[in-house]
């Protein structure tokens, strides 16, 4: 006997199989592609939903619509390197959300926040690409990592009481943890934190507040550069990479005429590099996408 319910199911699997056939409609450029899997916060974000259209030959970002939903509008470092500064088609699944930390019971969300921090982003990959189906064949070999998190972390506890040398290597022994559940991967891009005290939204602090966060983040980096190292050394065959989007963004701070901009502390307008008071603008995030590249160059990804 058919239930109205199964009816509809079968139905919908019809529905489902003919879809996904649709979407491999070239298996060839299919098989021939490379995999981007990033995590992350605002920085990297563009409103990725790992439940709706996913990464395809043509469609390389999956939803929403190039450029996405950016922090700042326009393009960001993810969309300008995987649509303009690849060597091959890259699929990549965006799993990164503004307001991220690496874990919530470490560093709380914002209230009513709707952010997902990484240990959220990671079950969501685990439990969708990570399973390697059908429209995601990734292997060890063509499949990058990357983590751009931590932002928010330090934001959120720099000014606490208590040792902020402490607090990071429980920051950074949380972020591994979530770097070893990503089983498969070999590829990793580690991205570390930019000078945050000098957006727009902290010249407010003082200097002492602001030199704070400044030491925290660079001993933040620090512990990253050498934890990248040590895993590398750890596991055979895995390839580790850090950017150090610190030292490029107090480059381009540092010399913003040669680099195009007129203004370091405003925001939001024509010749800005800040596009809202706490991150760069998309003319800035194409050019740190440019460093990117050049750090991951030489590879299957970019050349
Ligand atoms: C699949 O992609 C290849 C290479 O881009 C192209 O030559 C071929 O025409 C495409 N096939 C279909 C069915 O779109
Ligand atoms: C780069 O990505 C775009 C968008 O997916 C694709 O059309 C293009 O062929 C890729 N470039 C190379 C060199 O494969």
């Amino acid at each position: 006997m058919f239930s109205k319910l199964s009816l509809i199911a079968s139905f919908a699997s019809v529905l489902f199989f003919a879809s996904i056939h649709g979407s491999q409609c070239n298996a060839s450029s299919l098989s021939r592609a490379n995999y981007w899997f990033a995590f992350g916060g605002s920085y990297t974000a563009r409103g990725f939903d790992s439940h709706g259209t996913l990464p395809k030959p043509g469609n390389p970002l999956g939803n929403p619509a190039y450029p996405g939903k950016t922090v700042t509008g326009g393009a960001n470092y993810v969309d300008v390197l995987t649509t303009e500064l690849n060597r091959s088609l890259i699929l990549t699944y965006d799993y990164a959300v503004s307001g991220a930390t690496i874990d919530s019971s470490l560093v709380k969300l914002g209230k009513g926040s709707r952010t997902r921090p990484l240990t959220v982003q990671v079950s969501e990959f685990l439990e969708g690409a990570g399973k390697k189906p059908k429209t995601a064949r990734w292997t060890s070999e063509n499949a990058l990592f990357s983590i751009f998190v931590g932002i928010n972390d330090i934001t959120g506890s720099y000014h606490k009481s208590g040792s902020n040398d402490k607090f990071n290597k429980v920051l950074m022994r949380a972020y591994f943890e979530q770097v070893d559940k990503l089983a498969g991967a070999r590829n990793f891009l580690f991205i570390n934190i930019p000078p945050i005290e000098r957006a727009p939204a902290n010249r407010k602090h003082s200097e002492a507040d602001r030199l704070l966060e400044k030491n925290t983040v660079l001993d933040f980096n620090k512990k990253l550069a050498k934890k990248a190292k040590s895993f590398q050394a750890k596991h055979r065959g895995v390839k580790t990479w850090v950017w150090d989007s610190n030292g490029a963004i107090n480059n381009i701070l540092d010399n913003y005429k040669k680099h195009g901009f007129t203004d370091i502390t405003k925001w939001g307008g024509p010749g800005d590099y800040w596009g809202n008071n706490f991150h760069p603008c998309s003319k800035a995030q194409t050019i740190l996408a440019k460093d990117i590249a050049e750090v991951v160059k030489g590879t299957r990804w970019f050349s």
